[in-house]
């Protein structure tokens, strides 16, 4: 077991946090040699928030050239990622600006490199070959969740299989974010906490991990979970506290940008693994996904690293240590999907309002471990079986 690996910290995305950041918003794109702008946005928040009119308004008044192509969905669609690249070949636009979240970041990304490169984008998300160029990208964040903002990834789902695939490549890292706590009052409450779940996760991916010690990373990462636990509880009675929104949005950002994953293996990401799969097949919100099988992936694999289990039941969980480790491990679980109650998150397949048949647990294992050709997780490799297992563990 290595501690303290060696690794590479690469964040170019400018960031302008706090309130009213959006508005000279048509001043910044300019500073980036923007001449025609496609504005990405989702299903209408942004409209019924007025929020497109006034960064419309404020591209004119720069004199920014613009065009808009709304209707992306959770769980982004290859189609309309056609859609966009059509678009802004045909209108020459030469940078995109999201309006939204995780979703419409990472249609901006993938629309991005598909007008970048030659070719079929999805090429990429199937890792038969990798990108060369990206158009550059900003993004004015509406939730604070998925991270996409700063991170170096996008995740697509192919209508054709319903495969939910991502890319990482740090051509398609944001220019800017422009995050404004007060863009996410409007978030219903399902989203918010749904959010939250999925930062946790970022950082919890790459703490339960197969390393060493790490004192730095380990204690940011800590406070991070603390953190948003927190703030999370706040939200649910208190959905337009300031403080909370602002310590939750830059909490997604950090959780997502690498800075937890220093110095560590890279972490383990099977749940995502697991709840892409099902994002794919049942369209459901990303963190409410993870929360429904984090637990069963924690109690099948925390044998392989009870060490670090019952470091999180301490140090995050607040509990106190007995004797018995494997008690100790265990009982931070418990802690763990106690939150998610408490917040109004599943924790089992079923509270998403899925039961699921044996086929269909064979078809997401199938479809999982890419037809019974990989393993997925570091803390324990597992095999299709194992996949299986859990989502029945899950169920
Ligand atoms: O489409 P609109 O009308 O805007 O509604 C959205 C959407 O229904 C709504 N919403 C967003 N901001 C709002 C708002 N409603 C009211 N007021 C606001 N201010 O929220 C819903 C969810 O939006 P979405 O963008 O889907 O959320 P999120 O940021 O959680 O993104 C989820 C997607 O990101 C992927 C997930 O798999 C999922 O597809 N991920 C991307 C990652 C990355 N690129 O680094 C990492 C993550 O692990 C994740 O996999
Ligand atoms: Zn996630």
């Amino acid at each position: 077991m290595k501690s303290f690996e060696n690794f590479e910290y690469f964040t170019p995305t400018k960031v302008i946090f706090g309130k009213n950041a959006e508005q000279e918003i048509g001043t910044l794109i300019k500073t980036f040699g923007a001449k025609k702008v496609l504005i990405h946005y989702g299903g209408g928040s942004v409209i019924k928030s007025g929020l497109l009119d006034r960064v419309c308004a404020s591209l004119t008044e720069a004199g920014i050239a613009y065009i808009t192509l709304g209707g992306v969905v959770p769980n982004p669609r290859l189609s309309k990622v056609y859609e966009g690249i059509d678009l802004c070949r045909r209108e020459q636009a030469d940078f995109i600006l999201a309006i939204g979240g995780g979703s419409v970041i990472d249609s901006a990304k993938a629309i991005g490199y598909g007008v970048a490169n030659d070719g079929d984008v999805w090429d990429f998300y199937e890792k038969k070959r990798t990108a060369s160029a990206c158009l550059p990208i900003g993004a004015i964040l509406t939730i604070a969740a998925a991270g996409s903002e700063m991170s170096n990834s996008s995740v697509i789902t192919n209508e054709n299989g319903w495969l939910k695939r991502g890319y990482s490549n740090n051509l398609s890292r944001c220019k800017f974010a422009i995050m404004n706590p007060e863009l996410t009052y409007t978030l219903p409450d399902y989203q918010t906490q749904s959010g939250c779940v999925d930062i946790m996760m970022h950082t919890l991916e790459r703490y339960l991990n197969q390393s060493g010690n790490m004192e730095m990373t380990d204690g940011i990462s800590e406070a991070l979970l603390r953190t948003v636990m927190k703030n999370a509880k706040i939200l649910k009675t208190d959905p337009n506290n300031y403080e909370a929104r602002a310590e939750v949005m830059w909490a997604g950002s950090l959780s997502h940008n690498g800075l937890t994953g220093c110095g560590t293996d890279g972490g383990d990401w099977a749940s995502h693994q697991l709840e892409h799969e099902l994002g794919g097949m049942f369209d459901v919100a990303h963190g409410a996904g993870l929360a429904a099988v984090w637990g069963s992936w924690a109690r099948y694999v925390f044998h392989d690293r009870i060490d670090r289990f019952a470091k999180l039941a301490a140090n995050v969980l607040m509990l106190t240590p007995t004797d018995d480790p494997t008690q100790n491990a265990l009982a931070g679980i418990e802690a763990m999907e106690a939150h998610f109650h408490s917040v109004g998150m599943p924790t089992s397949i079923h509270d998403l309002g899925i039961d699921l048949s044996e086929e269909q647990i064979m078809t997401l294992a199938d479809k999982c471990s890419f037809g019974r050709t990989r393993t997925i997780g570091i803390v324990r490799k597992l095999d299709t079986e194992d996949i299986a297992n859990i989502y029945r563990m899950a169920k």
